[in-house]
């Protein structure tokens, strides 16, 4: 790249995501110089809306580095949780069956509003617009980065370490040779409707299991709510009308005083799961949704986000400070034993909701199967605690 700007950072970040954006704070924090590269410009990263729950595991790291005062402001801590079969409701204490650890409800945006505020104003050196990142020699002892900045000019940046946070369409994944990965994916064969609504956030965290379809109402902030629908697969259900969305929320949640109100977004979420083995190659750690996706059920996809990028930045502390990297060569593996544990209790949650509603896509015996795994949570303590454990995000 003759004429690039050249620099050496000792690590590299590309994404601005929740992922990128923990790790940057963190590695700030531990005294750790490093860069972090966006695709996208300020405000588009600031404004996407995607999870609303941060566990109790991820609100922790955010303790132990100084953080939650300024990054959990205000959140909400989580009560209890509701969930209904064919309108009847149970509740479960899940913070104190989890031995009083509780999520807090935080709004995605919110959290990386806040994230790029504190590494910002702390001096954190954050690029926005940085187009055709790519890495080169990741296997060796210096690997670099280029990229062009919003105006066009060329970057080199010379570092120790690349951090792959950026998501599963990023670059990052992709510069790893085929033959050094290996892939597993996994599609639930349901889908899920989902809408934002000025509708007020439900008293609790919302899911309903019926026979017309699973429903869910989650808050997002004091004034908006996430439902989630789920829909037939070869349906599309973008186009529904907005009568036809709340005729549905109303019968599924068992709610006959639902008010219809105005629809502010509309999608639909791959049902799907995926893990790349390692996470690692060389001097690059995959971290995030780089890595793995799994579904929203059970809402643990920016957390496992978290807690990679918690790991990799005591890992790097390990190696930059002692000279240690025993704990880098284990990154993959220790982040590995927590997704493949959340990715199962996320497969049961949704059997779960799914199997023990609507019988006519899993038949009747996996029905039955699935209505007794939700009434075992409410009749058995040990297992809702389990249950509660995961929720409340594992230290395993
Ligand atoms: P991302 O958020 O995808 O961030 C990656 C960043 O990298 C982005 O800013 C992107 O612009 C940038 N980027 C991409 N390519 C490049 C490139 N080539 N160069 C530079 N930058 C690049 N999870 C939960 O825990 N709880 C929930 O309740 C929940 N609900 C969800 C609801 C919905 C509708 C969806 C879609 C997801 C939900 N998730 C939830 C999942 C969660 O949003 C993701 O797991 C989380 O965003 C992952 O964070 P990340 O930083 O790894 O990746
Ligand atoms: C969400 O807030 O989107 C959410 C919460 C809990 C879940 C799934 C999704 O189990």
């Amino acid at each position: 790249m003759s004429g690039a700007a050249h620099e050496t950072i000792r690590v590299v970040i590309v994404g601005a995501g929740p992922a990128g954006l923990t790790l940057g704070n963190l590695l700030q924090r531990s005294g750790i110089d490093c860069v972090i590269l966006e695709l996208r410009d300020r405000s588009y990263v600031e404004r996407r809306q995607r999870a609303g729950v941060l566990d109790h595991h991820a609100g922790r790291i955010f303790e132990e580095y100084g953080l939650a005062g300024r990054v959990l402001a205000n959140a909400p801590v989580e009560t209890l949780l509701e969930i209904r079969h064919e309108g009847v409701p149970r509740f479960l204490n899940t913070p104190e069956l989890a031995g009083g650890r509780p999520s807090r409800l935080v709004p995605q945006q919110l959290l990386v509003q806040r994230l790029i505020a504190t590494f910002t104003e702390a001096g954190g050196d954050l690029r926005f617009e940085a187009r055709d990142v790519a890495l080169h020699d990741l296997d060796g002892a210096r690997p670099r980065v280029t990229y062009r900045d919003a105006g066009g000019a060329e970057h080199e940046v010379l570092c120790s370490y690349v951090a792959g946070c950026d998501g599963f369409h990023g670059v990052s994944r992709r510069s790893i040779p085929d033959a050094a990965l290996t892939t597993y994916s996994f599609d639930h064969g349901i889908g899920w409707f989902t809408v934002l609504s000025d509708a007020p956030p439900p008293r609790y965290p919302l899911m309903g299991v019926s026979r017309h379809g699973f429903a869910a109402q989650f808050a997002r902030g004091p004034r908006a709510s996430r439902f989630y629908l789920q829909y037939r697969p070869g349906d599309d259900p973008r186009f529904w009308p907005d009568e036809l969305i709340w005729q549905q929320l109303r019968l599924r949640l068992g709610d006959d005083t639902l008010p219809d109100a105005s629809v502010t977004d509309r999608d639909v979420v791959e049902m799907r799961s995926f893990v790349v083995e390692p996470m690692a190659y060389g001097r690059l750690f995959l971290v995030g949704d780089a890595a793995h996706i799994i579904t929203p059920m059970g809402a643990k996809g920016m957390n496992l986000a978290l807690a990679d990028a918690h790991v990799l930045a005591r890992a790097l502390a390990a190696a930059e400070h002692d000279g240690d990297d025993a704990a880098l060569r284990e990154y993959s593996a220790v982040c590995l034993r927590r997704t493949w544990d959340y990715q199962e209790f996320s497969r049961w949650f949704t059997e779960m909701v799914h199997d023990a509603g609507d019988e006519s896509m899993a038949g009747p015996f996996r029905g039955r199967l699935a209505k007794a795994r939700l009434d075992r949570l409410f009749d058995s303590p040990p297992a809702a605690a389990a249950f509660a454990d995961l929720m409340a995000g594992t230290l395993r």
